[in-house]
C-alpha cells in the first residue's frame, strides 16, 4: 500500500571526487548492483507516494541507471549552486502542491541502509511529533562525517560539518548518517533559509536542522543500532569495505537458505544471482549478475560465472564462463572458457583446457580436452578427441560447424567451417575436415604413413642416431650369416 504522507528524495547530484574515477560515483557497483540502485530498492520497499532523485554530475548517465532501475522515479536537475541543502530544495520544489506529509532524505552514496531502520525512523518521527528527525550512529572513526552536536540534557542541537567543526566538535564520536525525516512544510521554510557560508561554499542540508532548533521547533536525533548500515561510500577503500559487508550478509543469507559455502571470505555473490537447495560452493567463486544455479549444483574452486544458468547435479570446476547454459548432471573443466552462446545439454562435458563461444553440445556429448569450439552445433552422444579445432574464422566471416549424433572425431582435428558430419561418422586422427562427412563413413584426410628404411644412417652420419642405426645393421647382419650357416 502506497503512504500518501512520504515523499523520498534521493540524493544524486555530487560530483563523487574523491573515488577520482570516470565512473560517476553512485554508479560503481556493489554486489553487481549501481550504488544508488541500492538506495532506490530500499526506498521502493517503502511504497512513498513519489520517490525524487535529484542529479547533476554525469546527470545522463545517472538518470538514465535510476529510470532504468526505478522509472516512476522523478528525475529533478540540481542547478549550479551546491550542497545537499539546494538538492533537496529544488526536490521538494517539484513535489506535488498539495503534500503536506514527510519528506524522507536518503543520501544516494549510503547503500547497506535496509528498510526496516528507515521503517522505524518514520515512525518514530511521526511518534515523537518532531519538525525533523535524523538517522545517527555512533562510529569508531568520524572523520569526514558531518557530527551531531548534542545540549548538555541531550537533545540535538545541530550538525556540524568536518570542514567546520572545531577541535572539541571533532572529538564528537556520533555522526549523522546522511538519513532524515522532515515535515514539509517546516522543510521548506528551512530551506529558504540557507547559505552558503561554510567551509565547502555550500548550501548544507545539515544546516537545517540548527535552523529549525532556532525558530523553536522540536528536533531528534535517533542513533542506527549497527553503525556499518549507514557508512557512506566516498572513495574506493570504503567501497571495498561496504562490498565486503554486503557480500558477508548474501553469503550468509544463502547458507541459511540450504546453500553449502565453503569459504565464505573468498566466495563472491551478486545481489542478482539465485541459488537453489544443497548447492555447494567451493572457494575462489565468483557468481555474478544473473546466474542462476539448481540444486545439488557444486561450483568450483576457482570459478568466476556471469549471467549463466546451470542444471541439477551440475559440476563447474576452476571455469570461467558468461552468458552459457550448463545442463543437468554435465560436467565442465578443470580450466574450462565458456564464452556467450554456449549451451552444454544434460550429461555432457566440457573438459579441460577447453574453450566454446556460440555454440550447442548435445546430450551426453563430449569435448573433453584441449579443444575450441566455436559457431559449432553438435548432436547427442558425440565424441571430440582431443585437439579439436573448429576453425570458424576464413578471415572475413564466421561460419559454422554441423556435427550430427554419435560423431566420434579421432584425435587432433580440424572442422573446416562450413562443413558438417553426418550422423554415426567418424574421423580420422590428424584429419583436416574440409568437405561434408556424410552419415556412418569414415574420413581421414592425411596422407599414408611412408616409411623410408635407413634413411638416419644416410643422412645423418655421425650422430648418435647413426650410431644406434649402425650398430642394428651389423646386428641383424651377423645374425642373418649364422643363420644361413647353420641352415
Ligand atoms: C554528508 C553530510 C554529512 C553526513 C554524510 C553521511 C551534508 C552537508 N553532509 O556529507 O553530515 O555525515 O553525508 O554520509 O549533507 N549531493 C547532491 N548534491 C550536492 C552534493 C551532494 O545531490 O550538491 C549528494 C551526493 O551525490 C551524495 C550525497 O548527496 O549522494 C552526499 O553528498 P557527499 O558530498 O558525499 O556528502 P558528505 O560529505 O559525505
Ligand atoms: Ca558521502
Amino acid at each position: 500500500m502506497t503512504d500518501p504522507n512520504l515523499a523520498i528524495v534521493v540524493l544524486a547530484a555530487g560530483q563523487g571526487t574523491r573515488m577520482k574515477s570516470a565512473t560517476p560515483k553512485l554508479l560503481h557497483h556493489l554486489a553487481g548492483v549501481p550504488i544508488v540502485s541500492h538506495v532506490l530498492a530500499t526506498a521502493r520497499e517503502l511504497n512513498p507516494a513519489v520517490v525524487l532523485a535529484v542529479v547533476r554530475h554525469e546527470r545522463d548517465q545517472v538518470a538514465d541507471v535510476i529510470s532504468a532501475h526505478l522509472p516512476a522515479a522523478v528525475i529533478v536537475e540540481q542547478d549550479h549552486v551546491p550542497g545537499t541543502g539546494r538538492a533537496v530544495e529544488q526536490a521538494v520544489a517539484d513535489l506535488p502542491p498539495d503534500f503536506s506529509g514527510d519528506v524522507l532524505v536518503l543520501n544516494g552514496d549510503v547503500p547497506l541502509l535496509d528498510a526496516d531502520t528507515l521503517r522505524e525512523l518514520v515512525e518514530r518521527h511521526r511518534d515523537s511529533g518532531a519538525a525533523a528527525t535524523v538517522l545517527s550512529s555512533i562510529v569508531p572513526d568520524a572523520t569526514g562525517y558531518g557530527r551531531i552536536v548534542r545540549t548538555p540534557t541531550g537533545a540535538l542541537d545541530r550538525i556540524v560539518e568536518h570542514q567546520d567543526a572545531t577541535a572539541a566538535e571533532l572529538s564528537i564520536d556520533e555522526i549523522n548518517a546522511g538519513v532524515y525525516v522532515f515535515g514539509v512544510n517546516a522543510l521548506r521554510d528551512q530551506l529558504a533559509n540557507l547559505s552558503t557560508d561554510n567551509a565547502q561554499g555550500e548550501k548544507y542540508l545539515t544546516d537545517v536542522i540548527g535552523l529549525l532548533r532556532r525558530a523553536g521547533s522540536e528536533v531528534a536525533a535517533v542513533p542506527v543500532d549497527e553503525s556499518w548500515k549507514v557508512e557512506g561510500i566516498n572513495d574506493r577503500a570504503q567501497l571495498s569495505e561496504a562490498a565486503a559487508r554486503l557480500n558477508a550478509l548474501i553469503v550468509r543469507g544463502w547458507q541459511l537458505n540450504g546453500v553449502t559455502v565453503h569459504d565464505p571470505a573468498t566466495t563472491w555473490i551478486d545481489l542478482t544471482v539465485t541459488l537453489a537447495n544443497d548447492v555447494t560452493v567451493l572457494p575462489g567463486t565468483q557468481l555474478k549478475g544473473a546466474t542462476t544455479v539448481a540444486r545439488d549444483a557444486v561450483i568450483g574452486p576457482d570459478t568466476t560465472l556471469t549471467d549463466c544458468e546451470v542444471g541439477e547435479g551440475a559440476s563447474v570446476r576452476r571455469a570461467d564462463a558468461t552468458l552459457a547454459v550448463i545442463g543437468a548432471r554435465a560436467s565442465v573443466g578443470p580450466f574450462a572458457y565458456l564464452r556467450p552462446g554456449t549451451v552444454l545439454d544434460e550429461d555432457g562435458k566440457i573438459g579441460t583446457f577447453v574453450e566454446t563461444k556460440n555454440s550447442r553440445i548435445g546430450p551426453g556429448s563430449k569435448v573433453p580436452h584441449l579443444s575450441y569450439v566455436g559457431d559449432t552445433t553438435i548432436g547427442r552422444g558425440v565424441n571430440l578427441g582431443a585437439g579439436a579445432i573448429a576453425a570458424n574464422y576464413d578471415d572475413l566471416t564466421k561460419h559454422r560447424t554441423q556435427i550430427g549424433d554419435e560423431v566420434h572425431t579421432g584425435a587432433h582435428n580440424v572442422f573446416v567451417a562450413p562443413v558438417r558430419i553426418g550422423d554415426g561418422a567418424k574421423t580420422g586422427a590428424g584429419a583436416v575436415i574440409r568437405k561434408d562427412v556424410p552419415a556412418v563413413a569414415l574420413a581421414l584426410s592425411v596422407a599414408p604413413q611412408r616409411n623410408i628404411e635407413g634413411w638416419v644412417e644416410k643422412n645423418r652420419p655421425g650422430t648418435a642416431a647413426a650410431e644406434v642405426a649402425r650398430r642394428a645393421r651389423s646386428a641383424q647382419e651377423a645374425d642373418d650369416g649364422s643363420q644361413r650357416q647353420d641352415g
